[in-house]
């Protein structure tokens, strides 16, 4: 490993480039290159928070859950902490989070999420199969935000006949919280979240009524207990709600996100289309880290704490920028190309989702839903590109990677699902 490059200027003068609000960048490396190595840890006056940019500083800010607290938001920067009973998961700190997060660890384990391979390789190719005759579609809408609820809607056990419309309020509910994602969200969002919250209770209800014989997410967060006692349907249904959340947004992201790299570098695509099944971990793994949804992270210090070069009290934000970290050239050879046969075994792929106690508890389910969604769409459609003339516009804030919208076309009629 060499070591940062050092300059005359004091690290407090310089000022980062990474502005997301004012000027959100399609190819924001440049920016990273520059707040990496003149100002890794800086105040962004745009952010009103301490940017950390380099892939030690975002590890090492993410994995000090007890200086930098999540209860007043990761993905909004929230001035005062979430109302206790909003504090799941991603959103609390423990010992609340810690009891949560036991329950969902097991149900997502590797080895469960292994199984659902057919599950998903079906389900891809049926979603394949309405399109097979367009020529074109909508790449969020038609298909990845369908993939990504449907993995969900498996995974928690949602009934068979409410699916499509669980799908549409899933990814409505996604869609909320990305809206006032950055816009300084005073916490909640209002009255559509509670008519969302009472459906799910009433499926919560539905499962311990049915009891304990199932294996799907919601009844074994229905019939988990903590020293004796159930956890109450309301905490489940926001533990629910923070799943959709967390896993639908981020996912959607992934998909449409590898579609467009590999339109965007066609030799890794002709490469890729020579070896589909062989590359498509190898593809889902640089393009997570190419482009991670998650741009970055939002944390509050809770403790006086010592940042670099700076002293920070509590209450003052922290965005660390994860995709800045996956650009590291302290980490990665030649980080701002796009190149799919990396060697992973010798390479870390966990920033895209994390560090510390809030590690992604979908990563196994993601990354399988990445490479069949890749392997199934190129299998059958070859030919498959962003729309000629179509210029895909980013979501706009500082936390997610991805576009508002994504027209694809191919060449119709889509090739045979081969099982
Ligand atoms: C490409 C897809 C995904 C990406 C990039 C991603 C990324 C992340 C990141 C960065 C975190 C850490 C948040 C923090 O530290 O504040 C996280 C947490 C989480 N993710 Fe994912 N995620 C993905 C898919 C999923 C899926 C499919 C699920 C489940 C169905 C899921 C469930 C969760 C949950 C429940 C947490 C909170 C864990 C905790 O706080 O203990 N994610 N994810």
């Amino acid at each position: 490993m060499t070591s940062r490059p050092t300059d005359a200027t004091p690290v407090e003068d310089v000022q980062p480039r990474f502005r997301p609000y004012t000027a959100k960048s399609v190819e924001p490396w440049e920016e990273f290159a520059h707040d990496r190595a003149r100002c890794p840890v800086a105040r962004n006056a745009e952010l009103e928070a301490v940017q950390v940019s380099t892939y030690q500083g975002v590890k090492e800010v993410l994995a000090a859950s007890q200086t930098w607290s999540s209860a007043l938001g990761n993905i909004w920067p929230l001035k005062e902490p979430l109302p206790p009973e909003e504090q799941v998961l991603g959103w609390a700190d423990p010992p609340r989070h810690t009891r949560q997060r036991k329950l969902l660890v097991k149900a997502l384990s590797a080895s469960r999420i292994q199984n659902m391979r057919p599950f998903s390789e079906r389900f891809a190719d049926d979603l394949i199969d309405e399109l097979a005759d367009r020529g074109s579609f909508e790449m969020y809408g038609d298909f990845a935000a369908r993939m990504a609820a449907g993995h969900v809607c498996e995974l928690l056990g949602v009934p068979e006949g409410e699916r499509d419309e669980y799908a549409r309020s899933a990814q409505r509910m996604e869609e909320l919280v990305t809206e006032t994602m950055d816009g300084r969200a005073e916490g909640g969002y209002g009255a559509e979240l509670n008519e969302w919250l009472d459906y799910l209770s009433g499926m919560i209800r539905a499962k311990r009524a049915a009891g304990p014989g199932s294996d799907d997410l919601i009844t074994q967060l229905s019939f988990a207990q903590v020293d004796g006692d159930y956890f109450e349907v309301g905490e489940i249904a926001r533990v629910i709600q923070l799943v959709n959340v967390a896993g639908i947004g981020t996912t959607i992201g992934a998909i449409g996100n590898t579609a467009c790299l590999l339109d965007r570098y066609p030799e890794q695509k002709a490469r890729f289309l020579s070896d589909i099944e062989g590359l498509a971990l190898s593809l889902a793994s640089e393009s997570l880290r190419f482009e991670s949804p998650i741009s970055g992270l939002w944390r509050t210090c809770a403790k006086p704490t010592r940042l670099g070069d700076l002293d920070v009290e509590p209450g003052e934000k922290a965005f660390a920028v994860i995709s800045s970290g996956n650009h590291d050239p302290l980490v990665f050879d030649r980080p701002d190309e796009f190149i799919i046969e990396r060697d992973w075994a010798n390479l870390p792929t966990d920033l895209p989702f994390g560090q510390g106690i809030h590690f992604c508890v979908g990563m196994n389910l993601a990354r399988l839903e990445i490479q069949v969604a890749a392997a199934k769409l190129y299998q059958r459609m070859p030919g498959l590109r962003v729309r000629p003339g179509f210029e895909p516009e980013l979501v706009p804030g500082a936390v997610l990677r991805r576009f508002k919208t994504l027209e694809m076309v191919f060449d119709a009629p889509a090739l045979p699902r081969r099982t």
